[in-house]
């Protein structure tokens, strides 16, 4: 929808203008899967594509919720701002109202919120990140706050875990609110140190094929796979102190792998410690312009993620092995969290249309789904757009 066609829907909505606007993206990861709640590192970025907030106040003293995707407008005075409600989407914006009030802000005007986005839900491109994100850079515009956009970040991850119950990393909302036009976010999940690394794929393009896989991120695999990591690291810890799997080279682990004594959280492990030398060693070689290299840990990501971290699933593993079958195609792998969602694959320009047409069609015979294909953009952080 264009700005314009935005503040009509918000005028409809509430019967008054819109006194501003705000956008926060979604993401796409490159390289750097199930590392950020280990103390690794990520490499995401920014999309062109995300969430728009409008609002305006009002003299009530409520906050009134409604979405263009849905169709009741849902009404809170202040004191049910600390509260989680069962099973809406209104969780995100309020989760990150209840974050505001927990680092003792006081919310003395009422806001009247239009929603809209256009990430597409469960694909696993952070549609619920950039909500909670847009959420707490507008509020914190409006109100003064003097959140920085880590904090901004930080607070949408709490709203992630205390209203929408997966207990994510940091990535998605870091990247919504700090990602840059053409560049990707190299994020040290551990010190949120980051830098903006420039993606300059000569003739080649960043394409996101949309599985439409029916599960989507599944909050319970998830916070399974979160525990699955926390035991490797008490059982690693009978001979090694340590707190989060990424401090370990892969040389290191070799050596104390053994005190892993629950296989499942071995394999969980060995994913992990891999998974943050493919990421470091992919950050080299798209500086040093090798995207040869950089597809190629693309790949071993993706098998890793597949038979150690199991989240691919059959939709995810027909996707990339499709696309490994076509020439022009430098690396594709699994994006976010997993269990359905997206791929994303590094595609020569000139190989798309036969990419789109082919991986398409055998994805379609043989999971029975027509899958989506977007070219990404690589767009800024959250920002206040009028
Ligand atoms: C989801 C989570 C992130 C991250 C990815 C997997 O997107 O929200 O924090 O863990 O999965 O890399």
């Amino acid at each position: 929808m264009t700005k314009q066609e935005l503040k009509t829907a918000f005028e409809k909505s509430y019967s008054k203008p819109a006194e501003a606007i705000y956008f926060a993206p979604g993401r796409v990861n490159l390289i750097g899967e199930h590392t950020d709640y280990n103390g690794g590192a990520v490499f995401p970025c920014a999309l062109s594509f995300g969430t728009n907030l409008l609002l305006a106040k009002n003299d009530k003293k409520v906050m009134n919720f409604k979405s263009l995707n849905q169709p009741e407008i849902v009404t809170l005075n202040f004191n049910q701002l600390t509260t989680r409600l069962e099973k809406s989407w209104v969780n995100y914006p309020l989760g990150v109202m209840a974050q505001f009030i927990k680092r003792g802000v006081t919310f003395t005007d009422g806001y009247d919120i239009l929603i809209w986005g256009n990430v597409p839900n469960g694909a696993g491109l952070s549609s619920s990140a950039s909500l909670e994100v847009v959420t707490a850079f507008a509020l914190n515009d409006q109100m003064g706050t003097n959140f920085n956009r880590t904090d901004i970040a930080l607070i949408g991850q709490k709203a992630e875990h205390e209203f929408a119950l997966v207990n994510c990393g940091i990535m998605d909302q870091f990247v919504s609110a700090n990602g840059a036009k053409d560049h990707a976010v190299h994020l040290n999940c551990d010190t949120l140190e980051f830098e903006l690394v420039p993606v300059k794929l000569e003739g080649v393009k960043i394409v996101i094929s949309n599985t439409h896989s029916p599960h989507k991120l599944d909050s319970g695999a998830y916070n399974q796979r979160v525990a699955e990591c926390k035991k490797a690291v008490e059982q690693l810890n009978t001979v090694r102190l340590l707190k989060y799997l990424a401090e370990l080279t892969e040389a290191e682990f070799k050596s104390i792998e053994s005190a892993i004594t629950d296989p499942v959280a071995h394999k969980r492990a060995r994913h992990v410690v891999g998974e943050v030398q493919r990421t470091s060693d992919a950050v080299k070689a798209l500086k040093a312009g090798d995207i040869a290299l950089f597809g190629k840990l693309m790949n071993a990501s993706h098998a890793s993620l597949r038979d150690d971290y199991e989240v691919t699933g059959p939709e995810l593993d027909c996707m990339a092995e499709e696309a490994w079958k076509i020439d022009g195609v430098i690396g594709s792998r699994m994006t976010g969290g997993g269990f359905g969602g997206c791929t994303v694959s590094l595609v020569k320009e000139e190989a798309i249309d036969t990419f789109i047409a082919q991986v398409g069609a055998n994805y379609e015979k043989r999971i029975g789904i027509k899958p989506d294909f977007y070219i990404a953009e690589i767009g800024d952080g959250a920002t206040k757009i009028a």
